[in-house]
């Protein structure tokens, strides 16, 4: 056993639920009739979700460096390059709903148009299934399939 990994590991876990988190509330609050307070927590959540999937990034690097099997065991392991992949995809995912949240807060006078809504919640959905992808592939890393 080793307390670093132990560490690693469980900062992992509270990241990433953290972030599965932050997803289903913007699932709830992006919805029409969407404003005010609403408008202004969406804001607020989109922002940690930056920060969360920043520090996800570092304790994830962390992990393969100093976790027990040794960053070999990953580098050379697909199911590890398809979780990144995955992990980028939904980042790239994440970049059009958080510019509209932007330009939402800005006009922050009335409610945000449906059909807007309706456009994020598509990205949002597209997200939702890859970081699901990434759940699959992290299962599998961890047990070694994928070489
Ligand atoms: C939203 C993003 C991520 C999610 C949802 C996620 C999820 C998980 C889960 C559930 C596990 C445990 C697998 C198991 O034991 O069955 C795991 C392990 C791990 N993750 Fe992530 N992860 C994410 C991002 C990352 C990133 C960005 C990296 C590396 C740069 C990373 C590196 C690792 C490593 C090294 C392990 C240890 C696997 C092992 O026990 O051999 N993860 N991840």
């Amino acid at each position: 056993m080793d307390i670093v990994d132990l560490l690693l590991a469980i900062l992992h876990h509270i990241l990433v639920f953290s972030l599965a988190g932050i997803l289903a509330a913007e699932w709830v609050l992006v919805r029409p009739g969407l404003s005010g307070q609403s408008l202004q927590l969406l804001g607020r959540i989109d922002g940690a979700y930056g920060g969360i999937a920043m520090a996800v990034i570092v304790v994830g690097i962390c992990r393969v460096v100093f976790g027990l099997k040794g960053w070999e065991y990953y580098v050379s392991n697909h199911a590890f390059w398809g979780k990144m992949a995955a992990f980028v995809i939904v980042g790239l995912l994440s970049i059009r709903p958080t510019m509209r949240i932007l330009a939402w807060r800005r006009a922050d006078d009335a409610a945000v148009p449906d059909a807007e809504i309706a456009a994020v919640r598509t990205w949002l959905r597209a997200e939702i299934g890859f970081f699901g992808l990434i759940l699959v592939f992290a299962a599998m890393m961890a047990r070694g399939i994928g070489y």
